[in-house]
């Protein structure tokens, strides 16, 4: 400053900015805006620090009313600021709070419960329906050797049997025969080589075969096997057993039959059909008019089998059964596409919550 200080305007501009400063202060609506007004009215470049600069040049007698004045006007104003700065923290502080507050009365949100797969409904039901007759309800590996998928079951290595029950072999160094099981069967050996007889089981589970997949198919679908041997057991028992069976699963009305056929592991062999629980086995739509539903394969134990696992053929006789589920799940629940038991959709399975939670 070139001019010598005016103490008149010093004291003016001092009662201005304390003005305009208490002002700002008071405006001020966030911590942010309150330290910009501390900026424009206490900082360096502000008309406040200019007049406390410029004490030094004023006149001995000038200075005492001029920096008095200064000073209650810095402590005015620093007062003002800090009250303000409080008022707004305390502000800020409840926006906090509101923002997070938590409303205990309002309503839980709820778990919904889960729901048991289609396939898994019926695969309860059928292992229900069995250990209601005495069976024993086992599981079997899903991968494989040849001996238990094929070789013991009477299909050596050049029955044409291997290629249509044609399969994913595993890569394992020094183990060419393990593959993904065909079938249940291999755990009727392995059920026979582990116990003597008598024997009444069902095996639910995976089978695996080379299929394209379709609307229909699938290269991974479920069987049940179902095993008895004793002695005196025969092919009326097998037919009493499946129909029984079929009532109680499908419905009183049901009837089954057996029609010749051929599995190198049981003699005689049969196709077994169930009479269609859609028309009562008048003929429709989902039983292509025929009034039955092919349900899998059956037939009395080979003695062969038998020979393998070192029971005595001469004593011992059983039936045999092999029945695939997937199909019986889709009839029974319209599922049109057998893709949809695979796909897990959240929107698929949630329409069996409830169904079958008592198995
Ligand atoms: N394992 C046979 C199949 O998958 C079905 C079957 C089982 C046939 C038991 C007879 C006896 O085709």
């Amino acid at each position: 400053m070139t001019a010598p200080p005016d103490p008149d305007q010093a004291l003016r501009t001092l009662d201005a900015e304390l003005a305009r400063g208490l002002s700002l202060f008071a405006e001020a609506r966030t911590i942010e805006e309150l330290e910009l007004a501390e900026i424009g009215v206490l900082g360096r470049k502000a008309p406040f620090s200019g007049v406390q600069r410029s004490l030094g040049e004023l006149s001995q007698e000038d200075r005492r009313p001029v920096g008095q004045r200064t000073n209650e006007v810095r402590e005015a104003l620093q007062s003002a600021l800090g009250e303000r700065r409080a008022a707004l923290e305390v502000q800020r502080e409840r926006s906090l709070l509101e923002a997070d507050r938590i409303d205990v009365t309002l309503p839980g949100r709820r778990l919904r419960p889960g729901s048991l797969h289609p396939l898994t409904i019926v695969q309860y039901e059928i292992c229900d329906i069995f250990t209601r007759m005495g069976y024993r309800v086992v599981e079997g590996p899903e991968v494989e050797d040849e001996w238990h998928n094929f070789d013991a079951l009477n299909i050596p290595p050049d029955h044409p049997a291997r290629t249509m029950m044609d399969t994913i072999y595993l890569d394992v160094p020094a183990r060419p025969d393990l593959l993904l099981r065909t079938h249940t069967s291999p755990m009727q050996i392995r059920t026979m080589e582990a116990q003597p007889p008598p024997v009444f089981v069902v095996v639910p589970g995976r089978v695996y075969r080379n299929e394209e997949i379709t609307a229909k198919n699938m290269p991974v679908f479920h069987q049940v096997e179902g095993l008895a041997v004793d002695e005196g057991i025969t092919f009326a028992d097998l037919k009493g057993t499946l129909q029984t069976f079929m009532r109680a699963l499908l419905g009183p009305d049901r009837e089954v039959r057996l029609t010749p056929s051929f599995f190198p592991f049981v003699e005689p062999g049969a196709q077994t059909e169930v009479s269609c629980f859609v028309c009562g086995g008048k003929g429709c739509r989902t039983c292509a008019g025929t009034g039955w539903l092919e349900t899998g394969g059956s037939g009395m134990v080979h003695p062969h089998v038998l020979e393998a696992v070192g029971y005595d053929p001469e004593r011992y006789s059983g039936f045999a059964f092999g029945l695939g589920y997937d199909r019986l799940a889709m009839i029974r629940f319209g599922i049109p596409d057998i893709r949809l038991l695979w796909e897990s959709d959240a929107r698929f399975l949630q329409q069996f919550q409830g169904l079958g939670a008592s198995a």
